[in-house]
């Protein structure tokens, strides 16, 4: 868990820094502790108003704190961190980067090749605190750094640590891009479910509540996904007949070339990110 001693700071205060921002004063991190800045002042007003420090200094944030999460697009953090660089070498601290695809030798010359930095893959429903994300750290990262990593990426969701830096393509494959896959699936079944005689609302009502009640189903099951799939399959029902359907019409090996398709254009884009 995160001590109580520690301070966090967040270099460009977008969509995920303020969705982690306000799951770790929700988990109970006071604000005080919380550092962000932004090239702008005007989206940093929000944060200032719950207490957190602001400022439009990137490296007065790195200067204050422990663990220094960048959270800027991946095209400026080129700009950014080698900025901050004198003031990362003062002292050891963690930095944690969401940055997409900035692979960890890139973000060492970037920051100095002594720091301890952990990797990470989130997602946009983060967002909602409903987030999966997928870590990576170098060999610097003690144990208990990983721990402080789990506890900032933790408030805004499920946390997965990988064995090689290369997991995270597959990661930014699944779970990375894997929400606007579930979207498109709602989108087919709302445009079905009208085609069929309902409106567009009470379609994409039940589309909706069907996605978050399967979703809901599966993480509290123990059962299979598969089975859980069967259970709802009689022999000769409506669901067979739709489920056939899929098989037919090659839904896995569909899924199976989309992921790798999204994989590989991870690794194209890590390889260019420099
Ligand atoms: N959203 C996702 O689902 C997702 C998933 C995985 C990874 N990520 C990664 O998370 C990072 C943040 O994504 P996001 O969606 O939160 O993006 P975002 O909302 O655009 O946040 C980044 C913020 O950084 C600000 N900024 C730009 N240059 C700056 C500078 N020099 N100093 C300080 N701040 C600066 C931007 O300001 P302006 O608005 O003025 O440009 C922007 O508000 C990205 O690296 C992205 O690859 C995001």
């Amino acid at each position: 868990m995160l001590n109580s001693n520690l301070t966090i700071g967040f270099i460009g205060a977008g969509n995920m820094a303020t969705a982690l921002i306000e799951g770790l004063i929700r988990t109970g991190v006071a604000p005080s502790r919380l550092y962000a800045s932004h090239r702008r002042n005007e989206p940093l007003l929000s944060l200032a108003s719950q207490g957190v420090h602001t400022t439009t200094d990137n490296t007065a944030v790195a200067a204050a704190c422990d663990i220094v999460v960048l959270a800027v697009k991946p095209q400026v953090l080129g700009e950014v961190l080698p900025a901050l660089r004198e003031v990362l070498g003062a002292r050891p601290r963690l930095l944690i980067s969401i940055a997409a695809g900035v692979q960890l030798h890139t973000l060492q010359e970037w920051s100095g090749p002594a720091q301890a930095i952990v990797r990470c893959m989130p997602n946009t429903p983060a967002l909602v605190q409903a987030g999966a994300s997928g870590l990576y750290a170098n060999a610097a990262v003690s144990a208990e750094q990983k721990q402080q990593a789990t506890a900032i990426m933790a408030a805004v969701g499920l946390v997965c640590w990988l064995e090689q830096e290369r997991q995270l393509d597959a990661v930014t494959a699944l779970s990375g891009s894997g929400p606007a896959y579930f979207f498109l699936m709602m989108e087919a079944m709302e445009a079905a479910g009208t085609a069929l005689g309902l409106s567009a609302a009470v379609a994409r009502r039940l589309c909706l509540q069907t996605a978050f009640g399967a979703a809901k189903l599966a993480l509290e099951s123990n059962l299979e996904p598969s089975e859980l799939r069967h259970r709802v399959t009689s022999p000769g029902g409506t669901t067979a007949a739709a489920l056939q359907t899929f098989e037919q019409g090659g839904y896995r090996e569909l899924v199976a070339r989309a992921l790798s398709a999204a994989a590989a254009r991870a690794a194209e884009l890590a390889a260019a990110a420099k």
